[in-house]
């Protein structure tokens, strides 16, 4: 399927109107995620909607309480626990999680609301295969509560980033952004809630960008 302008909001990135959703052979996707796994789910039903050519291998999560899991359920998507708490360290957790994704075969990571740092061990493990969305328009609002501090900033417009991920958080070349207003009465729950719908269109076009 091919992007046209008029399908898409002028909000998102005009650089990617031209790409194509669908990547010439499905991608084995490997999906992380911490929490509510909105994009997750997102992703799922790119696939199903037949604008991504791609499958989901598994999905890894580390929070117990994670409601990504009980979507990878529902979508019968297979989900790995790996709870960072049991490890002694960042590195040790990462060679876990880099032994998960080579076992189920996955070609691409995502990180789909992935709250941890990551080491070498991950990075260099999957060069250039690993892709994070974030709450804000990159390079402003990096870390946590992204939507709080954009809202403290007084911005106007903000929006949400996909990237390739590199060392330093919340970095690495960009793949697509989508700006969304700041309105006069917006809470970080409201406008949380409008960066997700950009989010759940972005991410699948970046996946597929990231596929090329
Ligand atoms: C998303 O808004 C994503 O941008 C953010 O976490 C949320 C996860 O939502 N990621 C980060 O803040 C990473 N720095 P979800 O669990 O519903 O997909």
């Amino acid at each position: 399927m091919t992007l046209h302008p008029d399908s898409t909001s002028s909000l998102v990135s005009s650089s990617i109107l031209h790409h194509t959703l669908r990547a010439d052979n499905p991608l084995k996707l490997g999906i992380m995620a911490s929490g509510n796994g909105s994009n997750f789910e997102a992703i799922a039903q790119a696939i199903k909607d037949g604008q991504l050519a791609a499958q989901i291998q598994v999905l890894i999560y580390n929070n117990p309480e994670a409601y990504a899991a009980v979507r990878a359920e529902r979508w019968g998507i297979p989900s790995v626990l790996l709870n960072h708490r049991e490890y002694k360290s960042r590195e040790g957790f990462e060679e876990q999680i880099v032994k998960t994704l080579q076992q189920y075969d996955v070609e691409l990571v995502i990180m789909a609301g992935w709250m941890r740092l990551v080491t070498p061990v991950l990075l260099d493990a999957f060069p250039h295969k690993i892709i994070n969305i974030h709450p804000s328009l990159l390079p402003s609002f990096k870390g946590v509560r992204a939507i709080e501090q954009a809202l403290a900033a007084g911005v106007k417009i903000t929006g949400c980033t996909v990237h390739l991920l590199c060392l330093e958080m919340d970095s690495g070349p960009i793949l697509v952004q989508a700006a969304v207003p700041v309105l006069p009465d917006d809470t970080p729950e409201t406008l949380h809630a409008r960066i997700q719908v950009q989010e759940h269109r972005i991410l699948p076009i970046a996946i597929a960008l990231a596929a090329q």
